[in-house]
Protein backbone atom coordinates (compact mmCIF):
# COMPACT_ATOMS: atom_id res chain seq x y z
CA UNK A 1 0.00 0.00 0.00
CA UNK A 2 1.09 3.73 -0.54
CA UNK A 3 1.58 5.62 2.57
CA UNK A 4 1.83 9.10 0.79
CA UNK A 5 -1.28 9.87 3.03
CA UNK A 6 -0.25 8.86 6.09
CA UNK A 7 2.91 10.87 5.63
CA UNK A 8 1.40 14.12 4.56
CA UNK A 9 -0.30 13.53 8.12
CA UNK A 10 2.25 14.30 9.67
CA UNK A 11 4.79 16.99 8.72
CA UNK A 12 5.45 17.61 12.61
CA UNK A 13 6.99 14.14 13.05
CA UNK A 14 8.34 14.12 9.74
CA UNK A 15 10.49 17.26 10.02
CA UNK A 16 11.50 15.69 12.69
CA UNK A 17 12.79 12.73 10.94
CA UNK A 18 14.22 14.92 8.43
CA UNK A 19 16.86 16.22 10.74
CA UNK A 20 17.21 13.65 13.98
CA UNK A 21 20.76 14.43 14.96
CA UNK A 22 19.02 17.92 15.76
CA UNK A 23 15.77 16.84 17.59
CA UNK A 24 18.08 14.84 19.67
CA UNK A 25 21.05 16.98 20.03
CA UNK A 26 17.94 19.61 21.08
CA UNK A 27 17.09 18.08 24.65
CA UNK A 28 18.42 14.89 25.23
CA UNK A 29 17.72 14.51 29.22
CA UNK A 30 13.97 16.22 28.70
CA UNK A 31 13.51 14.04 25.97
CA UNK A 32 13.92 10.69 28.33
CA UNK A 33 12.00 12.67 30.73
CA UNK A 34 8.55 13.76 28.81
CA UNK A 35 7.11 10.57 30.17
CA UNK A 36 8.44 10.68 34.18
CA UNK A 37 6.82 12.50 37.04
CA UNK A 38 8.46 15.90 36.16
CA UNK A 39 7.03 19.20 36.79
CA UNK A 40 4.32 20.00 33.52
CA UNK A 41 6.11 20.89 31.04
CA UNK A 42 5.85 21.54 27.74
CA UNK A 43 8.88 19.68 25.73
CA UNK A 44 10.45 20.23 22.25
CA UNK A 45 11.33 17.52 20.18
CA UNK A 46 12.50 19.14 17.05
CA UNK A 47 9.39 20.87 15.71
CA UNK A 48 7.21 18.04 17.76
CA UNK A 49 5.98 19.50 20.64
CA UNK A 50 4.83 17.22 23.32
CA UNK A 51 3.11 18.63 26.35
CA UNK A 52 4.00 17.14 29.98
CA UNK A 53 1.41 15.53 31.82
CA UNK A 54 -1.36 18.09 33.34
CA UNK A 55 -1.31 16.50 36.76
CA UNK A 56 -0.68 12.83 38.59
CA UNK A 57 -3.85 11.72 39.21
CA UNK A 58 -5.49 8.57 40.86
CA UNK A 59 -7.91 8.14 38.79
CA UNK A 60 -7.94 5.04 36.77
CA UNK A 61 -6.62 5.00 33.08
CA UNK A 62 -8.39 3.90 30.33
CA UNK A 63 -6.98 0.89 28.63
CA UNK A 64 -7.02 1.13 25.23
CA UNK A 65 -5.82 -2.04 23.66
CA UNK A 66 -4.89 -2.25 19.85
CA UNK A 67 -5.16 -5.74 18.28
CA UNK A 68 -2.82 -5.80 15.11
CA UNK A 69 -0.75 -6.95 12.52
CA UNK A 70 2.45 -5.10 11.18
CA UNK A 71 1.57 -4.87 7.28
CA UNK A 72 -2.31 -5.01 7.12
CA UNK A 73 -3.00 -1.49 5.56
CA UNK A 74 -6.20 -0.77 8.16
CA UNK A 75 -4.30 -1.19 11.32
CA UNK A 76 -1.07 1.00 9.81
CA UNK A 77 -3.64 3.75 9.04
CA UNK A 78 -5.17 3.39 12.62
CA UNK A 79 -2.36 3.29 14.55
CA UNK A 80 -0.76 6.66 12.97
CA UNK A 81 -3.86 8.62 12.19
CA UNK A 82 -6.45 7.48 15.48
CA UNK A 83 -4.44 6.28 17.97
CA UNK A 84 -1.01 8.30 17.87
CA UNK A 85 -2.80 11.57 17.42
CA UNK A 86 -5.40 10.85 20.19
CA UNK A 87 -2.02 9.73 22.41
CA UNK A 88 -0.41 12.63 21.78
CA UNK A 89 -3.94 15.11 23.25
CA UNK A 90 -4.41 13.28 26.01
CA UNK A 91 -1.59 10.61 27.03
CA UNK A 92 -1.66 11.38 30.69
CA UNK A 93 -5.34 9.51 30.68
CA UNK A 94 -4.11 6.82 28.76
CA UNK A 95 -2.46 3.00 29.29
CA UNK A 96 -2.12 1.99 25.53
CA UNK A 97 -1.39 -1.94 25.03
CA UNK A 98 -0.18 -2.96 21.60
CA UNK A 99 -0.74 -6.53 20.60
CA UNK A 100 0.60 -7.55 17.34
CA UNK A 101 -0.45 -10.84 16.03
CA UNK A 102 -3.64 -10.20 14.60
CA UNK A 103 -4.85 -12.90 12.09
CA UNK A 104 -1.30 -14.85 12.08
CA UNK A 105 -2.04 -18.58 12.80
CA UNK A 106 0.12 -20.74 15.19
CA UNK A 107 1.34 -24.26 15.24
CA UNK A 108 3.45 -26.25 17.69
CA UNK A 109 5.82 -28.18 15.31
CA UNK A 110 7.48 -30.27 17.16
CA UNK A 111 7.66 -28.15 20.19
CA UNK A 112 8.25 -25.16 18.32
CA UNK A 113 5.72 -22.61 17.59
CA UNK A 114 5.68 -21.44 13.68
CA UNK A 115 3.70 -18.61 12.68
CA UNK A 116 1.64 -18.08 9.70
CA UNK A 117 0.76 -14.32 8.76
CA UNK A 118 -1.65 -12.77 6.50
CA UNK A 119 0.83 -10.90 5.09
CA UNK A 120 3.62 -13.69 4.59
CA UNK A 121 6.95 -14.39 6.10
CA UNK A 122 7.79 -10.57 6.40
CA UNK A 123 5.05 -9.51 8.55
CA UNK A 124 5.71 -12.45 10.77
CA UNK A 125 9.01 -10.89 11.22
CA UNK A 126 7.63 -7.47 11.51
CA UNK A 127 5.64 -8.88 14.11
CA UNK A 128 8.26 -9.98 16.14
CA UNK A 129 10.27 -6.97 15.40
CA UNK A 130 7.34 -4.82 17.37
CA UNK A 131 6.88 -7.16 19.75
CA UNK A 132 10.89 -7.32 20.80
CA UNK A 133 10.49 -3.67 20.67
CA UNK A 134 7.31 -3.74 23.69
CA UNK A 135 9.51 -6.23 25.61
CA UNK A 136 12.90 -4.23 25.63
CA UNK A 137 11.50 -0.53 25.67
CA UNK A 138 9.75 1.57 27.85
CA UNK A 139 5.58 1.28 26.27
CA UNK A 140 5.99 5.07 25.30
CA UNK A 141 9.51 4.77 23.64
CA UNK A 142 8.13 1.50 22.12
CA UNK A 143 5.11 3.22 20.80
CA UNK A 144 7.26 6.02 19.07
CA UNK A 145 9.12 3.67 17.65
CA UNK A 146 6.62 1.28 16.45
CA UNK A 147 4.77 4.23 15.39
CA UNK A 148 7.59 5.57 13.44
CA UNK A 149 8.46 2.36 11.47
CA UNK A 150 4.65 1.95 10.45
CA UNK A 151 5.15 5.10 8.75
CA UNK A 152 7.55 3.75 6.24
CA UNK A 153 7.11 1.36 2.82
CA UNK A 154 9.87 -0.50 4.06
CA UNK A 155 9.64 -1.32 7.78
CA UNK A 156 12.60 -3.09 8.05
CA UNK A 157 14.71 -0.30 7.24
CA UNK A 158 13.14 2.14 9.29
CA UNK A 159 14.18 0.24 12.49
CA UNK A 160 17.76 1.77 12.42
CA UNK A 161 16.57 5.31 11.83
CA UNK A 162 13.05 5.16 14.58
CA UNK A 163 15.72 3.42 16.95
CA UNK A 164 18.08 6.12 16.41
CA UNK A 165 15.45 8.70 17.02
CA UNK A 166 13.70 7.47 20.09
CA UNK A 167 15.88 4.85 21.63
CA UNK A 168 19.38 5.37 20.26
CA UNK A 169 20.92 3.32 23.10
CA UNK A 170 19.19 -0.15 21.79
CA UNK A 171 21.04 -1.46 18.88
CA UNK A 172 18.62 -2.60 15.64
CA UNK A 173 20.95 -5.59 16.00
CA UNK A 174 19.84 -6.82 19.40
CA UNK A 175 16.09 -6.06 18.37
CA UNK A 176 16.43 -7.91 14.75
CA UNK A 177 18.33 -11.12 17.63
CA UNK A 178 15.14 -11.05 19.71
CA UNK A 179 13.20 -11.56 16.36
CA UNK A 180 14.45 -14.24 15.08
CA UNK A 181 15.02 -16.11 17.64
CA UNK A 182 13.31 -18.05 21.11
CA UNK A 183 12.64 -14.85 22.56
CA UNK A 184 10.47 -13.70 19.57
CA UNK A 185 8.68 -16.73 19.68
CA UNK A 186 7.33 -16.59 22.86
CA UNK A 187 6.68 -13.27 23.22
CA UNK A 188 4.64 -14.10 19.19
CA UNK A 189 2.99 -17.01 21.37
CA UNK A 190 2.06 -14.83 24.12
CA UNK A 191 0.46 -12.40 21.68
CA UNK A 192 -1.06 -15.04 20.15
CA UNK A 193 -2.40 -16.43 22.99
CA UNK A 194 -3.96 -12.90 23.96
CA UNK A 195 -5.26 -12.36 20.70
CA UNK A 196 -7.00 -15.88 20.78
CA UNK A 197 -8.67 -15.67 24.15
CA UNK A 198 -10.32 -11.68 23.48
CA UNK A 199 -14.04 -12.37 24.38
CA UNK A 200 -15.62 -11.72 22.06
CA UNK A 201 -13.48 -13.14 19.56
CA UNK A 202 -11.92 -10.20 16.93
CA UNK A 203 -13.85 -10.22 14.12
CA UNK A 204 -11.21 -8.34 11.84
CA UNK A 205 -7.97 -6.25 12.62
CA UNK A 206 -7.62 -4.12 13.81
CA UNK A 207 -9.52 -4.69 16.48
CA UNK A 208 -9.36 -2.47 19.44
CA UNK A 209 -10.38 -2.81 22.78
CA UNK A 210 -11.58 0.43 25.30
CA UNK A 211 -11.41 -0.65 29.03
CA UNK A 212 -11.85 -4.25 27.83
CA UNK A 213 -14.68 -3.65 25.16
CA UNK A 214 -14.74 -3.40 21.53
CA UNK A 215 -14.35 -0.03 19.91
CA UNK A 216 -16.80 -0.02 17.19
CA UNK A 217 -16.70 3.17 16.02
CA UNK A 218 -12.98 3.90 15.62
CA UNK A 219 -13.39 7.38 14.49
CA UNK A 220 -14.50 8.25 17.95
CA UNK A 221 -11.72 6.86 19.95
CA UNK A 222 -11.10 9.96 21.22
CA UNK A 223 -14.29 11.44 22.41
CA UNK A 224 -14.47 7.86 23.67
CA UNK A 225 -11.59 8.00 26.17
CA UNK A 226 -12.38 11.62 27.32
CA UNK A 227 -16.24 9.96 28.55
CA UNK A 228 -14.67 7.76 30.18
CA UNK A 229 -12.37 8.80 32.00
CA UNK A 230 -13.67 8.94 35.82
CA UNK A 231 -12.92 12.46 36.96
CA UNK A 232 -12.41 12.00 40.53
CA UNK A 233 -12.48 15.00 43.50
CA UNK A 234 -12.01 15.16 46.84
CA UNK A 235 -14.68 16.23 48.74
CA UNK A 236 -14.77 19.05 51.44
CA UNK A 237 -14.44 16.04 54.22
CA UNK A 238 -11.25 14.87 52.88
CA UNK A 239 -12.74 12.03 51.63
CA UNK A 240 -12.40 11.48 47.62
CA UNK A 241 -15.21 11.03 45.16
CA UNK A 242 -15.18 9.86 42.25
CA UNK A 243 -17.45 9.94 39.45
CA UNK A 244 -18.52 10.77 36.08
CA UNK A 245 -20.94 13.20 36.61
CA UNK A 246 -24.11 11.26 36.95
CA UNK A 247 -26.19 12.99 39.62
CA UNK A 248 -25.66 10.00 42.09
CA UNK A 249 -22.36 9.67 42.27
CA UNK A 250 -22.01 13.53 42.43
CA UNK A 251 -20.66 14.94 45.99
CA UNK A 252 -22.30 18.06 46.79
CA UNK A 253 -18.91 20.04 47.13
CA UNK A 254 -15.63 19.39 46.32
CA UNK A 255 -12.71 20.56 44.15
CA UNK A 256 -10.94 19.22 41.29
CA UNK A 257 -8.04 18.46 42.85
CA UNK A 258 -7.58 15.04 41.00
CA UNK A 259 -8.09 13.12 37.58
CA UNK A 260 -9.05 16.71 35.42
CA UNK A 261 -10.21 16.00 32.24
CA UNK A 262 -7.57 17.75 29.72
CA UNK A 263 -8.36 20.30 28.04
CA UNK A 264 -8.66 18.91 24.90
CA UNK A 265 -11.66 16.72 26.08
CA UNK A 266 -14.85 18.30 25.43
CA UNK A 267 -16.68 19.54 28.53
CA UNK A 268 -19.10 17.03 29.59
CA UNK A 269 -22.71 18.05 29.63
CA UNK A 270 -23.04 17.02 33.14
CA UNK A 271 -20.32 18.70 34.89
CA UNK A 272 -19.13 18.58 38.06
CA UNK A 273 -18.14 21.58 38.81
CA UNK A 274 -21.05 22.80 37.78
CA UNK A 275 -23.27 20.91 40.20
CA UNK A 276 -21.00 21.86 42.61
CA UNK A 277 -20.09 25.85 42.32
CA UNK A 278 -23.75 26.65 41.63
C1 LIG B 1 -7.20 -0.94 33.12
O1 LIG B 1 -6.57 -2.21 33.26
C2 LIG B 1 -6.04 -2.44 34.56
C3 LIG B 1 -5.31 -3.75 34.52
O2 LIG B 1 -6.07 -4.75 33.93
C4 LIG B 1 -7.18 -2.42 35.57
O3 LIG B 1 -6.67 -2.62 36.86
C5 LIG B 1 -7.89 -1.09 35.49
O4 LIG B 1 -8.99 -1.08 36.37
C6 LIG B 1 -8.36 -0.83 34.08
N1 LIG B 1 -8.93 0.49 34.00
C7 LIG B 1 -10.22 0.70 33.75
C8 LIG B 1 -10.65 2.12 33.74
O5 LIG B 1 -11.00 -0.22 33.52
C1 LIG C 1 -2.12 -1.01 31.47
O1 LIG C 1 -2.55 -2.15 30.74
C2 LIG C 1 -1.86 -3.36 31.06
C3 LIG C 1 -2.45 -4.47 30.27
O2 LIG C 1 -2.51 -4.19 28.94
C4 LIG C 1 -2.00 -3.69 32.51
O3 LIG C 1 -1.21 -4.83 32.80
C5 LIG C 1 -1.56 -2.53 33.37
O4 LIG C 1 -1.85 -2.83 34.72
C6 LIG C 1 -2.32 -1.28 32.95
N1 LIG C 1 -1.83 -0.16 33.73
C7 LIG C 1 -2.63 0.70 34.33
C8 LIG C 1 -1.97 1.80 35.09
O5 LIG C 1 -3.87 0.64 34.23
C1 LIG D 1 4.13 -29.21 21.26
O1 LIG D 1 4.45 -30.45 20.65
C2 LIG D 1 5.35 -31.25 21.40
C3 LIG D 1 5.63 -32.53 20.62
O2 LIG D 1 5.67 -32.31 19.26
C4 LIG D 1 4.76 -31.61 22.75
O3 LIG D 1 5.69 -32.35 23.51
C5 LIG D 1 4.39 -30.33 23.50
O4 LIG D 1 3.71 -30.64 24.69
C6 LIG D 1 3.50 -29.46 22.63
N1 LIG D 1 3.29 -28.21 23.34
C7 LIG D 1 2.09 -27.64 23.47
C8 LIG D 1 2.04 -26.37 24.26
O5 LIG D 1 1.08 -28.10 22.95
Amino acid sequence: MSLSPLLLFLPPLLLLLDDPTAAVQASPLQTLDIFGNGPPVNYKMGNLYLRGPVRKSNAPLVNVTLYYEALCGGCRAFLVRELFPTWLMVMEILNVTLVPYGNAQEQNVSGRWEFKCQHGEEECKLNKVEACLLDMLDMDLAFLTIVCMEEFDDMEKSLPLCLQLYAPGLSPDTIMECATGDRGMQLMHANAQRTDALQPPHEYVPWVTINGKPLEDQSQLLTLVCQLYQVSWEGSSGIQVVGVGSASGTPTCGLPLQGEKPDICPPSTHSLRGVCFK
